[in-house]
């Protein structure tokens, strides 16, 4: 069970991450290296974890560009040797095909395990509301699955989404698509920022593969204790 939980590294220096990486790597399954961390330390980092212990890493670098823009970003999140990296399916079918296509043709060349290549469907901070004030009509559950399916005909072998739509993208993808949720919350913690979440026990019963569970752990004051309490529910 402990590998289902992955924890997102969303701090601003070198030291801070591998503190975190120290104090939790025996007490979940993976590290997510964000946009905070990779954009205030660099590339340098990925390296600097593993020495710390963490052995999956799971690089949410969010790419969404042109296809061949992407493919070449890809390669190079392949060289990392990352255990998973993702898009936004937003990109579009072409743009998650080339993602795929960079990491398998990279992962041959180097001979090392092809990472995971996974799509965002809807950020979890988003609700109905908002993806109306950007003009998207359908809401969320029905937009939601119908990316999910776009990411599963262009190879993806997965996506991330809020626990809430689970049955939905398991129904358009089935059982084998990886499914990772953020905007996971135990009971009485914090929102912040984050719109469609649901509790850990809820989002694992639903049949989330992996949770991802940031600033209730990351930020109280025994990460080490946060994250027991989180793998006993
Ligand atoms: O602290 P919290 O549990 O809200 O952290 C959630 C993490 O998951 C953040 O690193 C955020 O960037 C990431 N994420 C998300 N929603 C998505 C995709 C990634 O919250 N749809």
């Amino acid at each position: 069970m402990k590998n289902k939980i992955i924890i997102p590294l969303d701090v601003d220096s070198e030291e801070k991450a591998i503190s975190l990486v120290k104090e939790l790597k025996d007490h979940v399954g993976a590290f997510k290296v964000g946009l905070e961390l990779i954009n205030n330390v660099g590339f340098t980092i990925f390296e600097k974890i593993k020495e710390a212990g963490a052995e999956k890493i799971f690089y949410d670098c969010k790419f969404c560009d042109i296809p061949n823009t992407v493919k070449g970003a890809s390669v190079g999140a392949t060289k990392n040797n990352v255990w998973m990296f993702n898009v936004h399916a937003l990109g579009g079918f072409d743009m998650m095909k080339a993602a795929k296509e960079g990491a398998l043709q990279t992962a041959e060349k180097l001979g090392i395990e092809t990472p995971l290549v996974i799509a965002v469907t809807i950020l979890t901070s988003i609700n109905g509301e908002t993806l109306k004030s950007i003009g998207v009509e359908r809401d969320v559950k029905t937009e939601v699955a119908s990316l999910a399916k776009l990411a599963k005909e262009a190879g993806l072998d997965g996506v991330v989404s809020s626990p809430q739509e689970i049955s939905v993208i398991r129904e358009a993808c089935g059982k084998d698509f990886v499914i990772v949720t953020p905007g996971v919350r135990p009971k009485g913690s914090d929102i912040g920022d984050q719109k469609r979440i649901m509790t850990p026990l809820k989002a694992v019963r639903e049949g989330s593969d992996y949770i991802v569970v940031g600033r209730p752990i990351t930020k109280a004051e025994n990460p080490a204790l946060a994250a027991d309490n989180l793998f006993n529910e």
